[in-house]
């Protein structure tokens, strides 16, 4: 857990667009991983993390849907790489770990969504997922001005799901 939040501190330190302003408290950020548990005890989200030596270095979540008309599709979400683990090729892992568990679990698409101009656009792109369009003034940015947000998606393969 501590190290979980400590990540999360970073990411939001670093300036990233993830649901928080900075500064974040370690103790709001642990709150944010129990939460997180109970998604994932309730079968709703699946952790995948980077350890180093006991170090966290990294995570990303598959936010499943659990509408009845959408069980095919997840988010990816939550992608932190801690600051001296970063263009090391783990958000690579990250999200190569998320689509096999996700395919594991039916799921044939996923989207994805993050700051116009960031880090992790470029690695949707590198990745070959699909911008699908962008809103402006979407989220906050924590220097408290508004930003613009792109959208992602990527098809899965290996499915036995008839598409319509
Ligand atoms: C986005 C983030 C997860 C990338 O993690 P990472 O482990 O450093 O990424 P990788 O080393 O796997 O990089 C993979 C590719 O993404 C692209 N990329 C990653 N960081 C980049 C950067 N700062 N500038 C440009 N391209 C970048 C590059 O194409 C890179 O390939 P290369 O190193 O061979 O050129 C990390 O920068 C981060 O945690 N940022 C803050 C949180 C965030 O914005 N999350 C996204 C919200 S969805």
């Amino acid at each position: 857990m501590a190290g979980l939040a400590e990540l999360l501190v970073d990411a939001v330190d670093s300036g990233a667009s993830i649901g928080f302003m900075p500064p974040l408290e370690l103790g709001e950020a642990e709150a944010y991983w129990r939460g997180v548990f109970d998604a994932m005890r309730a079968g709703e989200r699946e952790l995948i993390v980077v350890l180093e030596q006991g170090a966290v270095l990294g995570a990303v979540q598959l936010m499943c849907e659990m509408r009845a008309n959408g069980r095919h599709r997840a988010e990816a979400g939550k992608l932190f790489v801690h600051r001296r683990a970063r263009r090391r090729g783990l958000a690579r892992v990250l999200l190569a770990e998320l689509e096999r568990v996700a395919v594991g679990r039916g799921i044939t698409l996923l989207l994805m969504d993050t700051r116009k101009g960031g880090e992790a656009e470029r690695l949707c792109e590198v990745l070959g997922y699909t911008r699908w369009g962008e809103v402006p003034e979407y989220a906050r940015s924590g220097d408290g001005t508004l930003h613009t947000t792109v959208f992602f998606y990527q098809r899965l393969v290996n499915t036995n799901v008839p598409k319509q």
